[in-house]
This record gives C-alpha cells, sequence and structure tokens, in this order.
C-alpha cells in the first residue's frame, strides 16, 4: 500500500472514528420488518423510509428475495431468518448448505446485501409450541452456522430469538440473580449457550414489558416503564425498577448458571402496541419508547451489565392486518408506523427526547376514497351478525374491542367497520360491498376522531396486490373475460 494511500485510510479511520463517537448509540438501533400484512407496503417504499429515518439495522423473518433485492447497494445491516417451519429441513447440512448459498452467499458482493446475522427460527421453544421443536433447532443451528463458516462467511452470525420464558426464577425467590434457563430445556440451552460462545454469536431474546402487564391485572403499571417510580424488586444490594432490567438480568444470571455470565445478548424483539387493548395506546407507547431509547443512547447498560452498549430491535416497523390474533387483539398493532407508513406517535430514535413524528414511506398510493358502510334502507336485517362474522374473519376488526380505538359503537357502527375492512382488503371491489344487500359503498368517511375507517394502499405500493394483479393477468384473463360477458349479460337482461 502507497504511502498516501495509508494516509487516505488513516483520515478515514479517523472520520469513522469522529463519527462513531459522535453519533448517539441509538441510532445503531434496529427494526424487526416483518410483512404478515394483506396490502405489504413494496419493500423499496419501506427501504427509502428506513434511510430517511436514519435507520441502519432490520431483522426479517424470512429472506424474500424482493426485500433483500430492495436493501441491496444500501448501508443496512440485516438479520435473515430461517421460519419454524423449515427447521426440520435444516437438520441435514446439505439442506443448510443450500439455504446460505441461495439466501445469504448470493448476496454477499461489494454492492449487495450486509447479511451480518441469520436468525434460525422464531422463539421456537416457546412453552405454548409443547416442545414441537426442541429436538430440530439446535442441529439446525449447528448446521447452518457451520454452513455459513464453510462457505467463507464466519463473520455472519447465526443465532435464535428466543422468547424470554426459556428462563425464570422460582416463584419461592422470583429475583434476577436466581434466574435460570426453564427446566425441561437446561441441557438444551447449555449445549446450544455453548456452541454459540464458541463462534461468538450473539444470545437473541425477545423481551415485552407491555405482555407483563397484559397478563397481569396484578402487575405494578410504572414497571413496565422507565421512569423509576415503581416499588423497587429488592434483589440482594441491587433495587430493581423497571421489568426490562429485571427481565434481562434474569438470563444474565441463567447464563451465568451455565458457565456463560459474558455471552453478548440481543434484544431481538421489544416493543408497545397501540390498539387492540386497553393499555395498548399511542400514550403508552410513547412513554415506553422514549424510556427506552433514552437509556440506550445512553448505554446505560443494566445491574448487572451496567455500562454497556446494547444491540437492540423495535418490534416493530409496521402493523400487519394477519398475524394471528391468539396472543390478543394488539397482535396487529405492534408498528411504531401504521401499515401504510404513517407514523403514529413522536418518537426520537437517537434517545436524545426530542420526539418527533418519523419521516412517512412516500410514493404510498392509496385505493379511491371510497368507504363501504351499513346500507340505511336494508330490509332484512335477520343475517347481519353472520355477514359481519364473515366480514372480520378475512378482515382486521381488531380496533372494535373492549379498550380499542372503533370500541363502544352500535351495532349499526360495528357493522360499518367490519363491511369496510373486508371492502379494502378486497381493493374495493364492487362485490366485496354488498352483504346480502346490507351494505353500500359511500364517499363520506365514516371516520371519527379516534376510530379510523381505513382506505387501504393501492396495489402499486404494495406487494401482495401487485403479486395478484400479475396472476390476474397471467392467468386470470379467461376468467375476467367469463365476468365480463356475464356482466354484458345481465345488462342485456
Ligand atoms: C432459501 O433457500 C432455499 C434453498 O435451500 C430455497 O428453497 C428458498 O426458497 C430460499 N428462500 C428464499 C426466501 O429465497
Ligand atoms: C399444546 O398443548 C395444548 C394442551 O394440550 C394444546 O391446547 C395446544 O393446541 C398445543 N399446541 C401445539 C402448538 O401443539
Ligand atoms: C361491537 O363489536 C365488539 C367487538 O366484536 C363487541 O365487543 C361489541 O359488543 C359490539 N357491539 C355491539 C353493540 O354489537
Ligand atoms: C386515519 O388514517 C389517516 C390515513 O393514514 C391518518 O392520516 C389519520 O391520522 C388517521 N386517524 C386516526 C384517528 O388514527
Amino acid at each position: 500500500m502507497s504511502p498516501s494511500n495509508l494516509a487516505v485510510r488513516g483520515a478515514w479511520l479517523c472520520l469513522l472514528l469522529l463519527s462513531a463517537a459522535a453519533a448517539p448509540a441509538a441510532e445503531a438501533l434496529g427494526m424487526n420488518w416483518g410483512t404478515q400484512a394483506t396490502h405489504a407496503l413494496q419493500p423499496k417504499i419501506v427501504v427509502q423510509m428506513l434511510r430517511d429515518n436514519g435507520i441502519k439495522k432490520v431483522k426479517l423473518f424470512d429472506a424474500d428475495h424482493g426485500t433483500l433485492n430492495a436493501l441491496a447497494g444500501t448501508d443496512i445491516e440485516v438479520m435473515v431468518a430461517i421460519p419454524n417451519v423449515l427447521l426440520d429441513l435444516m437438520t441435514d447440512y446439505d439442506n443448510a448448505r443450500d439455504w446460505v448459498r441461495h439466501n445469504v452467499s448470493r448476496y454477499h458482493f461489494e454492492g449487495g446485501v450486509k447479511i451480518k446475522y441469520v436468525a434460525v427460527g422464531n422463539e421456537p421453544f416457546l412453552a405454548s409450541y409443547n416442545g414441537t421443536f426442541d429436538k430440530v433447532t439446535f442441529p439446525a443451528l449447528r448446521n447452518i452456522q457451520n454452513a455459513l463458516n464453510d462457505a467463507g462467511l464466519s463473520d455472519v452470525k447465526a443465532t435464535v430469538p428466543l422468547n424470554a420464558d426459556v428462563y425464570n426464577s422460582p416463584t419461592s425467590n422470583p429475583v434476577p440473580s436466581a434466574g435460570r434457563f426453564r427446566a425441561d430445556i437446561t441441557a438444551l440451552m447449555t449445549e446450544m449457550v455453548t456452541f454459540l460462545a464458541k463462534n461468538s454469536a450473539p444470545f437473541t431474546v425477545n423481551i415485552y414489558p407491555y405482555l407483563s402487564l397484559y397478563l397481569s391485572d396484578d402487575f405494578p403499571v410504572d414497571f413496565a416503564f422507565f421512569e423509576g417510580q415503581a416499588a423497587p424488586v429488592v434483589d440482594g444490594a441491587i433495587s430493581y425498577t423497571n421489568v426490562f432490567d429485571a427481565n434481562f438480568d434474569t438470563l444474565v444470571s441463567a447464563l451465568k448458571a451455565v458457565g456463560h455470565g459474558d455471552l453478548p445478548i440481543f434484544i431481538g424483539e421489544v416493543g408497545w402496541p397501540t390498539d387492540g387493548d386497553r393499555r395498548a395506546t399511542n400514550a403508552l407507547a410513547e412513554r415506553f419508547y422514549n424510556g427506552l431509547l433514552k437509556r440506550l443512547a445512553a448505554n446505560a447498560g443494566t445491574p448487572l451489565r451496567p455500562n454497556q452498549y446494547m444491540e437492540v430491535y423495535l418490534f416493530g416497523l409496521l402493523d400487519e392486518d394477519v398475524k394471528s390474533v391468539a396472543p390478543g387483539a394488539f397482535e396487529r398493532h405492534w408498528g411504531i408506523l401504521r401499515f401504510d407508513g404513517q407514523p403514529k406517535f413522536p418518537i426520537d430514535l437517537t434517545g436524545q427526547g426530542q420526539n418527533t413524528m418519523l419521516v412517512p414511506a412516500k410514493g404510498v398510493d392509496y385505493l379511491p376514497r371510497t368507504w363501504c358502510v351499513y346500507n340505511g334502507n336494508a330490509k332484512d336485517t335477520s343475517k347481519l351478525a353472520e355477514n359481519v362474522n364473515f366480514a372480520c374473519t378475512f378482515a382486521d376488526c381488531t380496533a372494535l374491542g373492549y379498550g380499542s380505538t372503533c370500541a363502544g359503537m352500535d351495532a349499526i357502527g360495528n357493522a360499518s367497520y367490519a363491511f369496510n375492512a373486508y371492502f379494502q382488503v378486497q381493493n374495493q371491489r364492487d362485490e366485496a360491498c354488498d352483504f346480502q344487500a346490507l351494505a353500500v359503498p359511500t364517499q363520506t368517511d365514516p371516520s371519527t376522531a379516534t376510530c379510523n375507517f381505513t382506505i387501504q394502499i393501492a396495489a402499486d405500493s404494495s406487494t401482495s396486490a401487485a403479486h395478484r394483479r400479475t396472476q390476474s393477468v397471467l392467468i386470470g384473463a379467461p376468467a375476467l373475460f367469463v365476468l365480463a360477458l356475464l356482466q354484458l349479460f345481465f345488462v342485456l337482461h
């Protein structure tokens, strides 16, 4: 290397160090980017929005080609994922090698995608899975990391995002220092943690103070937040005033107990939902993120790991209207942005407390301003409930529940909300606003101050609808032709 090159390089290094020192830690914050939506925003729109907001890391739930293509050439670091249903396949090394080739190596070039991590499964040891993935997860993890190493990609680390229910402290001594891995998976966790340590890969855990509050009416509200107002949980010399620290340190203790107390820990998911439950509100979400992000920016760490940088991925970026509501109606409302990339509440991702609205998604096209509501002239209303049920089976009605943004409407209001939700999901097809003559389209916005009757985004802004459109062009043309003929038939008669 020539001296002038060295000098240039030296200058660059200085610049890098300077910018690293100047940038608040929370700028390195990651986002979970899930796509379980009827009208998922186009990846290139999402990527532009990430860049507009200075977001440098994303965690995906798959390795979707369209998503990775949109991320190519950006400086955004990526965690790709292998869904639980593929774990079994990955217990075979050849399959793991193929997966790495197709979904990691393929993007690993100058100007490609900065893939840094592979998430092997998603919360596979969740107690409610009854052990379904207990036997396959560790072999899959081992094969994927080995395949990465064999492909010369040992800088890419495989990790398993786990739910915080993989560890606990005994009810007789419910303090963080007594934390241990769950009895049924202690041996498994020990083996896995040892493997992660050997490969310098992080332990990834999802921590949800919101769920502590949701699941227990006795849970002290302030303990879910970070203002230090809660009556502390005293653990020897340490006083915990928030559940996030207490939960994290329970994991630190569990790791220590299996000989790896210093293994790096990533927070794979943390966040607060904004609808579908009385505690899921914009105001509480703003309060939660405000406290969390300030602490992250200050590298506060936790009592057992003080003054440490923490790698954190917020959950999540966007609302997803087809997520399973088995855990609760709030599941479809975790986004810091609405489904269409509009910010919901002020936030400062750099943790300086200067909360402002994020930069919204740009170039989003909406369907026309047409809603579908209950038909005031309906004659036979005996099938109303049945039709509302149908609409809510195929569209998201979670905003109607107790404590939610559209709660408290009468049966007619509920019906209108449901009919509109379905009509939008169906891209405002004429036939989707009939419901046995119980519904009519309208150009008047039925929304109220708190309850939003949404207009969905149009096909050219969303992937699913765009996909559907291509399908109709490719295979649906004859069907459309027949439909046109039939319509003509009805017009003529
Ligand atoms: C990942 O790789 C496998 C090949 O092992 C392929 O079948 C699969 O479609 C890829 N996944 C994605 C989302 O591209
Ligand atoms: C786990 O077991 C419970 C109780 O037996 C059952 O209700 C549930 O459906 C099972 N879940 C899975 C994912 O197998
Ligand atoms: C409206 O729908 C919600 C959610 O399904 C329900 O709890 C409520 O009872 C309904 N209201 C009426 C008047 O039917
Ligand atoms: C309803 O949705 C529109 C469109 O994104 C948004 O601008 C508005 O703030 C929303 N209103 C409420 C009450 O959430």
